[in-house]
């Protein structure tokens, strides 16, 4: 890891306490990146940049010819986050700002092979929808406080129980979990 990545990674943890970005905790972090490393994805989009924190653990765990697309509708914390990167003279990020909603449709289909979500949980189920069309044939989806806002998600879950579509949950914080779905465990 480059020094100014993790000096920034140190100042975003202090400015994330002091003002109380919801940020994900080192645990999470370090959990989300071994997913990456074993997953090792070429195209990564995230729902939910904040000030880029969380984008900026994932810039450590992925190969130097990967991507990563992240979408924040908080016009102040997408300012902050391109600030964020550039400082870090990181290649290969897309910033964009906007409803993640409406901004996944303009993306482009077959392309992303690892999502992350973590964004307003009430609209989980609408981002997952979305998505699915523009991941590649053997995605991975990762969607972060499933277990801490379960109640806020209760569409989603139902959704995946329905639909029959398996998941698996991973406890990376003392009182929360992350959801992995993954395409090759889904039948047809
Ligand atoms: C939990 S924070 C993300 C934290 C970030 N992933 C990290 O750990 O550094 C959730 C972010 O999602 C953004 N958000 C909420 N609803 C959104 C939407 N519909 N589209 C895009 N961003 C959204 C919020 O403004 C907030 O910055």
């Amino acid at each position: 890891m480059s020094q100014i990545i993790s000096l920034t990674l140190k100042n975003l943890k202090t400015i994330w306490l002091a003002r109380e970005i919801p940020n994900i905790s080192e645990e999470n972090a370090e959990a989300l990146k071994q997913i990456m490393r074993e997953k090792n994805p070429k195209h990564i989009l995230e729902i939910g940049t904040a000030n880029w924190y969380s984008a900026l653990h994932f810039v450590t765990a992925i190969a130097d010819d990967s991507d990563i697309t992240t979408i924040e509708q908080a016009w102040n914390m997408h300012i902050d986050a391109v600030t964020n990167f550039k400082n870090c003279k990181t290649k290969n990020i897309h910033a964009i700002w906007g409803d993640a909603k409406s901004v996944i449709l303009s993306l482009a289909d077959g392309y992303f092979d690892l999502v992350y979500i973590d964004a307003m949980k009430k609209e989980y189920l609408q981002y997952l929808i979305a998505i699915l069309p523009k991941c590649s044939a053997d995605w991975l989806i990762i969607i972060d406080d499933v277990e801490k806002f379960a109640e806020k998600m209760a569409d989603l879950y139902e959704y995946l129980n329905t639909q029959e579509i398996p998941y698996q949950l991973k406890k990376t914080d003392i009182d929360d979990s992350i959801m992995i779905i993954k395409r090759s465990d889904i039948r047809i």
